[in-house]
């Protein structure tokens, strides 16, 4: 295969400054996703992986060490990926229809088409009949739905993820990892996926990589060589899936329990 990764952390450091203490967020840090790929990032509450993906959407810059998109240094905000940032960042002001078409609106794209895009989104993350509500009138799984809506329509090549599903109930989870992975198997988009979630890790990805409590290292990095496409209502039932999940669960589960003494 030939190495060009459409992303690469190439011994990528991060640290910000409380007055002058300085946080090291991640340290020598060496990933490579491969364009297609579907990469979930797992590990401890404040061990950097909403850093990674700030790092890889360019909104700030490493320390030490180099962030590559597609063979370049991302050194301003890189527009070819869309972001579904942790903490929603959905205009207030903007009604949903306004919200989830904006991208479009910027990127020029007919009327018409975006009306036949919207309408589709709002079905799939259904939003359907909500469209005139403002965020404020929606719940944090809905403001979740249309954040996603919002960064699918305009169709990024390559999407950051960071927990969009956290705030869903079991039920509505399961139904939005199998349209992501509908969508992705349709798109083939590359996927960066940011989650605490093991179950959501393993039924979604090609590979997990697994971080240390921060300052966040690779820990450990997991094939996830289950056959697609999967069904997301009974792959967990697998014993192969058991497999996957114990394995992971070993290498996280001291960095966690370290964690929880804090
Ligand atoms: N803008 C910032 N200024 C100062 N420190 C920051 C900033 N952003 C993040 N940090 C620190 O960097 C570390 C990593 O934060 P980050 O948000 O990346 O963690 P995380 O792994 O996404 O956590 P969680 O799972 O809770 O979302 C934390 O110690 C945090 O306090
Ligand atoms: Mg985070």
């Amino acid at each position: 295969m030939i190495d060009s990764p459409i992303l690469e952390f190439r011994d990528v450091t991060k640290v910000f400054y409380k007055g002058t203490q300085p946080v090291v967020a991640l340290e020598g840090l060496n990933i490579k996703i491969q364009e297609g790929e579907f990469v979930s990032v797992i590990g401890p509450s404040g061990c950097g992986k909403s850093t990674l993906l700030n790092l890889a959407a360019g909104l700030s810059p490493a320390a030490k060490g180099d962030v590559i998109y597609r063979g370049s240094p991302v050194d301003k905000i890189n527009l070819s990926v869309g972001y579904i940032t942790q903490h929603d960042n959905l205009l207030p002001w903007a009604t949903v229809r306004k919200n989830i078409t904006m991208g479009l609106k910027i990127r020029n794209v007919p009327t018409a088409e975006r009306k036949q895009r919207l309408e589709h989104y709002l079905e799939l993350t259904g939003l359907k009949g909500f469209e005139n509500h403002y965020p404020a009138e929606l719940s944090g799984g809905m403001r979740k739905r249309c954040s996603l809506a919002r960064t699918l329509i305009y169709s990024p090549e390559m999407v950051l993820m960071d927990e969009p599903f956290s705030a869903l109930d079991a039920h509505v989870k399961m139904i939005m990892h199998k349209e992501l992975l509908r969508i992705w198997d349709e798109e083939r988009k590359t996927i960066l996926f940011i989650t605490h979630d093991l179950v959501e890790a393993i039924t979604l990805s090609d590979r997990i990589i697994v971080l240390s409590a921060r300052p966040g290292q690779v820990k450990q990095v997991m094939q996830v060589d289950l056959p697609r496409p999967r069904d997301p209502f009974t792959l967990h039932t697998k014993p192969e899936f058991s497999a996957i999940f114990e394995t992971l669960w070993d290498g996280l589960k001291d960095d966690i329990y370290k964690g929880e003494n804090v």
